[in-house]
């Protein structure tokens, strides 16, 4: 089968969902919503996926893991006591993610590999990574965020791995782990402000009905109103994954939009219509 992406995607990964026992009640829409998302990504039987963290903070520098394995312990640093240790263990895709960095590489932008043995995968990998793929059987490539990287590289860098994905044949989806709306605060069932939310909801809509090029154009805009976690650059690389040009887009929420310390969360999928 042709190498494509067949899903970009963005959900969430609040630490406040890390562990499911202790999750507060009103985060219960956002761990379903994340276990629907993974429901339709496993049925499309991905290659693998390719997932990017806003809490995997790279500098100058693109990095994405190329371990044959992922395997070890995640602590969140921001949070430890929510997340002490979550045990995982994901076969990885090194093919994927030098063939990722190559194409960021041909660009003349500043990448790496990261096979460190040393290495523990952030929480904002694993959250999510644990309800989309409870059976860890779908390779796995992290993909940090280079925090200086402006958001018209992120989207560059979102169709370096579509390239990626082409010219290894292989079938991808490529998943955001971040906010929308992320002016956050003190007080874990905190709302985002009406004006945030009315916002967000009109930035899913644009998604989830395929305005592509609507939403790409609008980007900047919309993460400077919504103070939107890192900068937007989550949701740029993944609308860089698509390319309106080429192919129409449809999409879906799956389960609510939530909050948590006044961010706002939901798991959204997107793939192409042939
Ligand atoms: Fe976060």
């Amino acid at each position: 089968m042709n190498g494509q992406i067949i899903h970009s995607a963005i959900t969430t990964h609040s630490p406040r969902i890390g562990v499911e026992a202790t999750a507060p009640d009103f985060t219960r829409g956002l761990i379903a919503g994340i276990r629907l998302l993974g429901e339709e990504v496993r049925a499309s039987r991905p290659d693998a996926i390719v997932l990017m963290s806003t809490h995997w903070i790279t500098t100058f520098p693109w990095y994405t893991g190329s371990h044959a394995v992922h395997e070890g312990t995640c602590v969140a640093d921001e949070a430890p006591d929510l997340i002490p240790g979550i045990p995982y263990r994901w076969q990885g895709d090194p093919t994927l993610a030098r063939a990722i960095t190559g194409e960021i590489a041909s660009l003349g932008i500043a990448t790496g590999t990261n096979d460190s043995p040393h290495y523990s995968l952030d929480y904002g990998t694993v959250v999510p990574m644990q309800y989309l793929d409870p059976a860890m059987s779908v390779p796995l490539v992290p993909l940090g965020t280079c925090i200086l990287a402006p958001l018209e590289e992120c989207l560059a860098v979102g169709a370096a791995i579509r390239r990626a994905a082409e010219k290894t044949g292989k079938r991808v989806a490529v998943i955001g782990s971040t906010s929308f709306a992320h002016r956050i605060e003190r007080g874990q069932d905190k709302w985002p402000p009406q004006s945030f939310m009315d916002t967000d909801f009109r930035y899913i809509e644009m998604l989830t009905s395929g305005r592509i090029a609507e939403a790409k154009a609008w980007l900047p805009d919309y993460a400077k109103a919504v103070v939107a976690e890192v900068g937007g650059r989550v949701h740029a690389t993944i609308l860089g994954t698509m390319d309106e040009t080429r192919e129409q887009y449809r999409g879906v929420q799956h389960g609510p939009y939530g909050q948590s310390s006044a961010s706002g969360n939901a798991s959204v999928c997107l793939h192409p219509v042939h």
